[in-house]
């Protein structure tokens, strides 16, 4: 019997499915390759499916519209960046019948996408460990495993493209082992979402869609560019689930400003930002801090939705977030400051 059939007979409870989903991420979330992540993340994201049934069945998210925003996240960002016209395309190119690259197109991609393969394995098992060792709530349990998922269909179309063998080289390279032990450090939903999803997922919005516009300047092939295309929106919506839940947890009492504080400062130390000299990775590295003034400014999700789906066409367009560099600027500060006095 399939897993959907048991849960529609009510053989099998949540907390077996929750159970299935932690032994299915548990070796994922130890930061090792693990010879399997692939099918062992599929099955994650079919898994979804079935919890979310449940999850309907037994009286969660009765709110259709919250229903809406968790399922399914890349149709959700092609909705947001394109006005609903290439809903299915995120999807689709997924699904892009890949072929290794070769010449040219090798050269070029396999540059740019040097350190690519890295960035979508700590997310892997960033969301893994998230799974297993974090008390979520049901709704983010799902949308943890759907961005597992989808991060996990971004390694599989890097991996296909290059011809990159995994097991060859470390699942985490050193340079971003200071990225994990953050990840290791968290102990709540709040904090993780905060630093994987607003800190490193906002500079990842600019990057992926700037990593786009590069190779489409560079002459790749049109099929690559809209695997990057592809990826990009998925990003961007990863950073807008990351200040969606950063609204959902915070409760605005002192110890959620506190807690939100200490962790903006525990990632500075670890990702020092450089300076305020208008390159692109500065730009590019301030984004994250300008969103968190935003948030404690105004506290808006539909702004902070608003800016960084305007910052992800930009980028996309034109490389950079496209705010003006002196308020983009300020607002970084004001929010740096901020974390380093209260925190
Ligand atoms: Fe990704
Ligand atoms: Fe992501």
């Amino acid at each position: 019997m399939i897993v959907e059939e048991m849960i529609a007979d009510k053989t099998i409870p949540s907390t077996t499915i929750l159970e299935q989903v932690r032994n299915l991420a548990q070796p994922l979330a130890s930061g090792h390759y693990v010879e399997d992540w692939d099918t062992r993340s599929f099955e994650i994201g079919r898994l979804s499916d079935a919890y979310s049934l449940l999850a309907k069945e037994n009286g969660h998210w009765a709110n259709t519209t919250e229903v809406a925003a968790v399922r399914p996240l890349s149709v959700t960002a092609s909705r947001y960046l394109d006005n609903e016209s290439t809903t299915g395309q995120a999807r689709l190119s997924m699904n892009f019948d890949f072929t290794l690259l070769d010449g040219e197109d090798y050269r070029v991609v396999s540059k740019a996408a040097a350190r690519l393969d890295s960035a979508e394995k700590i997310v892997i098992s960033s969301a893994a460990y998230a799974l297993c060792y974090l008390d979520n709530p049901p709704e983010l349990t799902l949308e943890l495993m759907n961005l597992l998922y989808e991060e996990a269909l971004h390694l599989e179309a890097i991996g296909r493209l290059l011809g990159i063998d995994h097991s060859e080289r470390e699942w985490i390279p050193e340079d971003r082992l200071g990225n994990w032990e953050l990840v290791r450090g968290c102990t709540s939903p709040l904090e993780y979402m905060v630093i994987e999803h607003c800190l490193y997922e906002g500079r990842g919005t600019i990057a992926s869609a700037e990593g786009a516009y590069q190779l489409e300047r560079a002459g790749v092939s049109s099929p690559v560019v809209a695997v990057m295309d592809a990826i990009a929106r998925q990003e961007a919506n990863h950073n807008i689930s990351g200040f969606r839940w950063l609204r959902l947890l915070d409760r605005g009492r002192a110890e959620d400003d506190a807690a939100l504080a200490s962790t903006v400062r525990r990632f500075v130390e670890v990702e020092p930002v450089p300076d305020a000299d208008g390159s692109d990775a500065s730009l590019r590295k301030h984004f994250p801090f300008f969103l968190i003034q935003v948030y404690r400014d105004t506290g808006d999700f539909r702004l902070l939705k608003e800016h960084i789906v305007a910052a992800s066409r930009n980028a996309r367009r034109a490389g950079g977030p496209g705010i003006a560099p002196e308020e983009l600027y300020r607002q970084s500060e004001k929010a740096l400051a901020w974390c380093s006095v209260t925190a």
